[in-house]
């Protein structure tokens, strides 16, 4: 978000600059009205208007950055290997505890979950609280946008492939 700001800002100095040196030549080859936006003053005027980015649609940036706190423990690509947790491979949908050759613990395996969008939030937000007795050694995300960021960012890893199988 910071660094969005800092990318607008920069276009508005830049092309506030670029106004500045067009101006002179301008004034050489057509009369210029000053007081009349010229070509810069319009670009400046898009730049400004342009919509601010959508705060609801998540961040997949900050989600891969995010994820740096799960990827010490899991994989997200087809036949990648288990790490201290299970690959996360087609997560959604799936019955949780329900990657071959993990060992789970007797309570995620009991758990009757199916991972949707609505328990992956919950999982990630205190997996302790949401399957007590679970091993995930995570004291989760209890920020909203960081949580919403990384899912998408692990749903987005994890399905790809899923398109491209078919
Ligand atoms: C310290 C290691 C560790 C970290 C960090 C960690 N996990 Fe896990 N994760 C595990 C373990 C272990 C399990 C299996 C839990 C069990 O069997 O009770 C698991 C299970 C899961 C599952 C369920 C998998 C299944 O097959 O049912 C999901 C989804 C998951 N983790 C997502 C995440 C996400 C997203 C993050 C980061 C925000 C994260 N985990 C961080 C170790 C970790």
């Amino acid at each position: 978000m910071r660094t969005k700001t800092l990318f607008i800002y920069t276009l508005i100095a830049i092309s506030g600059l670029v106004g500045c040196e067009a101006k002179p030549t301008k004034k050489n080859s057509e009369t210029v009205d000053l007081a009349s936006p010229g070509k810069g003053n319009d670009a400046m005027a898009k730049i400004i208007a342009a919509p601010v980015p959508d705060t609801n649609e998540p961040d997949l940036a900050n989600g891969r950055r995010q994820f740096t706190k799960c990827k010490v423990c899991h994989t997200l690509k087809k036949g990648e290997s288990h790490k201290v947790g299970p690959n996360l491979y087609h997560i959604l949908g799936r019955k949780a505890a329900s990657m071959e050759g993990f060992r789970y613990s007797k309570a995620l395996a009991d758990s009757g979950l199916m991972w949707n969008e609505g328990t992956l939030d919950q999982w990630v937000k205190n997996p302790h609280q949401f399957v007590p007795g679970s091993r995930m050694s995570f004291l989760g995300i209890r920020d909203d946008k960081a949580r919403k960021d990384v899912l998408a960012y692990v749903l987005k890893e994890t399905t790809m492939e899923k398109a491209e199988k078919n």
